[in-house]
């Protein structure tokens, strides 16, 4: 399975700021050939980055999306849209969308099947906090967003999940590679529940303070097929680093 590392820049960068960032990772990328990249802007800087990309093997990725593809749904933006400003993945089920703005995971299986009758990928984001860790109900938490996220969903081809511990995001404190070992095999095993072997297949992203200085370590945890990065997505160096890590392991696989 080929790897994929996907940034998340949340509400970070302007138009101008995206597009001297990409200048800049342009020529670096040009070398990484076995690895998928996904870029996630802020909805502004979409449509800038996507010509800017032209032809390098890389993929633009919103952050979020409706499930409707139009009406009366003010500040929302639909599946169509994305895909109209040349959009392949969103992000759905983020922890910030979760936490922050409340939301339940019934929205969430709803954008998910919804970009994926539009033709985005998914990457739907999944973990537990740190309460519920030390209750040990991590499998719980992750058995029930799984299920009512991908509640309905027949086909599994088109999704990639991260698992993302809600205390390893933004806080410098990764998950460990047990914690991410036991998570990921857990989370696998319950895509072969619902999709066969076919959910064996699907890309499973490790997310939490993944920086160039883990990186190498933690994608050698067996059912880590890549990572989604926030903080160290946002600096050309790091992130390039962490996608060079990634991409060099696979090379040698
Ligand atoms: P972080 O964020 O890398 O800054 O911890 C990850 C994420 O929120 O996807």
């Amino acid at each position: 399975m080929r790897p994929v590392v996907a940034g998340n820049w949340k509400m970070n960068k302007t138009l101008e700021e995206a597009r001297v960032y990409v200048e800049k990772i342009h020529k670096l990328l040009l070398k990484i050939r076995d690895t998928d990249v996904i870029f996630c802007p802020p909805f502004t800087a979409l449509f800038g980055i996507k010509e800017q990309l032209g032809e390098l093997p890389a993929f633009l990725g919103a952050q979020n999306c409706h499930w409707e593809s139009s009406g009366a749904w003010t500040g929302e933006v639909s599946v169509e849209m994305l895909k109209a400003v040349g959009v392949d993945v969103v992000i759905l089920g983020h922890s910030e969308r979760r936490h922050i703005f409340n939301e339940p995971d019934e929205w969430i299986n709803k954008k998910v099947l919804s970009a994926l009758k539009g033709g985005l990928k998914p990457v739907f984001c999944i973990g537990e906090t740190i309460e519920e860790r030390k209750q040990g109900r991590t499998n719980e938490i992750l058995h029930h967003q799984i299920q009512t996220g991908l509640g309905g969903l027949e086909d599994g081809s088109d999704l990639i999940l991260a698992y993302e511990p809600v205390w390893a995001i933004g806080t410098g404190l990764n998950a460990d590679q047990d914690q991410i070992h036991d998570a990921h095999q857990f989370v696998l095993e319950e895509l072969t529940g619902i999709f066969g072997q076919q959910g064996r297949d699907i890309p499973v992203l490790y997310g939490g303070s993944v920086k160039p200085d883990n990186a190498g370590e933690l994608f050698k945890v067996d059912g880590v097929s890549g990572f989604l990065v926030g903080g160290a997505s946002l600096k050309v160096e790091d992130f390039i680093s962490i996608v060079d890590s990634v991409n060099e392991i696979q090379k040698g696989v």
